[in-house]
């Protein structure tokens, strides 16, 4: 299991020294937890997103990954963070379009040099019942469950979150509730941290807590 907490503390996020979009977050994300993190389009939850994941910093404030102020980590500790500890789901897949789905699953295990890549492959197309597709591509198969090869290729490596962004906004509403019960049996399964954000999505009492964004703050509630 999972012992990983984010903890963000005071965290501002300025563009072009002037527009600022983050304002003072803090918000501390506790080892196994899933949640919703709303908000208007344009309030900043990619940009959150994208700072958790280590892929964008903040101009101001810490985030602390395990105790570990992610500013004060070498590139090569990032990267690594980046491979093991946290995976990602975008809006729209980002699968590779020559590779199986399998091998698309397979690829952040080869780049961690794992031993067990194809066992792994199949225990997680299991758990989110597309083993029948391993062999298809991307192309060959539905949006709903392309979302759900994203999820088994973010969670290959077995990190400790799982980030989300806006990851049922091309889906149709059927899709959207398999994508959704996909996530949680990820937290379920595997014990993994999950933090979704989305302008539309409400999962009601799916999460453990439920945040909004709003001129720049978190709020915990709707
Ligand atoms: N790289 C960037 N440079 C300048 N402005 C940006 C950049 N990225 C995002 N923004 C602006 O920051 C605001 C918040 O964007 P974003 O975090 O994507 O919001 P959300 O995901 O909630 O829609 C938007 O007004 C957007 O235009
Ligand atoms: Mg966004």
């Amino acid at each position: 299991m999972h012992a990983f907490t984010v903890k963000i503390l005071d965290l501002w996020k300025t563009y072009d020294g002037q527009r600022q979009i983050l304002n003072g977050v803090s918000l501390t994300v506790e080892p196994e937890e899933t949640i919703l993190i709303r908000g208007r389009s344009g309030s900043g939850k990619t940009t959150l997103l994208s700072i958790i994941g280590c892929i964008d910093t903040p101009t101001k404030g810490s985030i602390l990954l395990n105790g570990y102020d992610a500013s004060k980590l070498s590139q090569k500790e990032l990267a690594k963070i980046r491979l093991k500890r946290i995976g990602i789901v975008f809006q729209s897949h980002n699968l590779i379009h020559d590779l199986t789905v399998f091998d698309n699953v397979l690829l952040p295990l080869k780049f961690a040099k794992s031993k067990d890549g194809v066992d792994r492959v199949n225990k997680l197309l299991e758990t989110f019942e597309i083993l029948d597709l391993a062999h298809n591509k991307p192309a060959e198969i539905s949006g709903g469950e392309r979302q759900r090869v994203a999820i088994a290729r973010a969670l290959a490596n077995n990190p400790s979150i799982l980030l989300a962004d806006e990851p049922t906004s091309a889906l149709d509403m059927d899709n959207c509730n398999i994508v959704t019960q996909a996530f949680l049996k990820a937290n379920r399964e595997f014990g993994t941290t999950v933090i979704i954000a989305s302008h539309d999505l409400d999962l009601d009492n799916h999460v453990h807590t439920k945040y909004v964004l709003r001129d720049g703050q978190i709020f915990e509630g709707d």
